[in-house]
């Protein structure tokens, strides 16, 4: 019998990971309560209420797991509005219903806060499963924690599989010698929790993780993640020995990664995340609270930027061409990539801007690489940049580096340097912060 705070504290469940105390937790949110109750439809994920999944979740409740020792728990919080349909319910099927509730946003919300460090780390401890979609498959590659074992299911509703799905992590839990599984799947977690602590819920932990794995991996699937320094939070629950700003930097760098897969957009090799590297340290550098872009694209080098200032304002200007490694219409997705640090795009042909609309602390020019192009860009930011110009691409195209190298043979007092990405791209700076003092 496990006895936890009301309601159970981070430390309360990383104890008993470390201590290695079997214990399962499934959650019901508002969901779960709408299947229970019989409602039509599907949750805000597209899972479906089914006759089937509302039986499966009812007996996960009418029928504790026999070996019920106050070490299965569930975690509810309903909404407000089913409160009291959610009690009557509750009162009507349930016979001894009082201590086995817990809150369950402890978790959640220490996710959101940058709390849950001493989850991830006691997690790091163990031989861990993930149950989930493909998305988390990449959790381990960010270090976010060691996965022993994945076992992949369908995006939705996977409750259709769920006798394949059990035999699959039971078989791989077995084979790997996993002491916690955690699961992100979504109402037939439930079920699976239930089902399996049967099976094998005396030596492992099974811990209804819900969407907790989201943000690591860029998928920011709930309100709390949308916040402009969700990396900086979810670093600080990464907390693993390694430098704030190193952590924030992988992450951002996976979210990157999983947005280049979602649209199908080439490579992230390490070429690519060194060079998108380059712009997260000059961001980290110099600070800014503004930035404006010249040639933005789908928005990544942009991410990078912000997700090292995420308080700064961005301003973008892109031509909307197919050439100079453009995709026409791209800018859209940067909208929605960039989408919670608010982005200003505005599509417009920079070699016809005789101004931009106001000073930016910093000008990342990445628009037409042609020598005279390149050139009127940065003639262009010298009048409005604060802090620094960065241009891209001095290593590999003449005509940048030709254009950078006039502009910086003309100025007596800037400090200029190149941002070396390994002799790939590079990227030219001027710092221009001296020039104000
Ligand atoms: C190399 S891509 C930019 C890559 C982007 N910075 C990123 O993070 O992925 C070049 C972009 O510059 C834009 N562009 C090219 N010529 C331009 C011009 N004269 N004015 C504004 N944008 C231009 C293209 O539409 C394209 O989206």
């Amino acid at each position: 019998m496990i006895t936890l705070s009301t309601p159970p504290t981070v430390q309360e469940y990383a104890d008993l990971i470390d201590r290695s105390v079997p214990f399962s937790l499934a959650n019901y949110g508002d969901g779960e309560w709408q299947c229970i109750l019989g409602r039509q439809g599907a949750n805000a994920q597209g899972g479906e209420y089914t006759p089937e999944l509302r039986e499966a979740l009812v007996q996960t409740l009418k029928q504790p797991p026999a070996a019920f020792e106050g070490n299965y728990l569930y975690g509810t919080n309903p909404g407000k509005k089913l409160d009291e349909e959610v009690t009557g319910w509750r009162v009507a099927n349930l016979a001894c219903d009082d201590n086995r509730w817990v809150w369950k946003e402890t978790l959640s919300a220490a996710n959101v806060n940058g709390k849950l460090g001493p989850l991830l780390k006691a997690l790091r401890r163990r031989r861990v499963m993930i149950v989930g979609p493909e998305h988390l498959a990449y959790l381990g590659e960010r270090n976010v924690i060691h996965l022993n074992s994945f076992v992949q299911v369908p995006d939705k509703n996977c409750f259709t599989d769920i006798d394949a799905i059990i035999v699959a992590i039971v078989a791989e839990a077995r084979a790997k010698r996993i002491k916690v599984i955690c699961f992100s799947c979504g109402m037939a977690a439930k079920v699976m929790i239930h089902r399996l602590y049967q099976i094998i819920g005396d030596t492992t932990i099974l811990l209804d993780m819900g969407a907790c794995w989201d943000p690591y991996v860029g998928r920011l699937s709930r309100k709390g993640y949308r916040k402009r320094d969700v990396l900086d939070r979810m670093a600080r629950n990464v907390d693993d020995g390694r430098e704030q700003d190193e952590i924030v930097l992988d992450l951002a760098l996976g979210h990157v990664a999983a947005r280049k897969r979602q649209l199908n957009d080439g490579p992230m090799d390490a070429r690519f995340e060194r060079a998108f590297s380059t712009r997260y340290m000059a961001v980290r550098e110099f600070q800014p609270e503004s930035i404006c872009e010249i040639g933005v694209r789908g928005g990544y080098y942009a991410y990078m930027m912000l997700a090292a200032a995420p308080h700064a304002s961005y301003y973008g200007i892109d031509k909307n061409l197919g050439d100079w490694g453009g995709k026409i219409d791209f800018y859209k997705h940067a909208q929605v990539f960039l989408g919670r640090f608010e982005p200003e795009i505005v599509i417009a042909d920079s070699q016809e801007l005789e101004q931009l609309p106001r000073y930016f602390d910093l000008i990342h020019i990445d628009g037409d690489h042609s020598y005279e192009g390149c050139k009127h860009d940065i003639v262009l930011a010298m009048r409005y940049a604060a802090k620094a110009i960065v241009v891209d691409d001095y290593h590999n195209l003449k005509g940048v580096k030709q254009a950078c190298d006039e502009v910086a043979a003309g100025l007596e007092t800037t400090r200029t340097y190149v941002l070396d990405d390994g002799g790939w791209r590079g990227a030219f700076v001027f710092d221009l912060r001296e020039d104000r003092l």
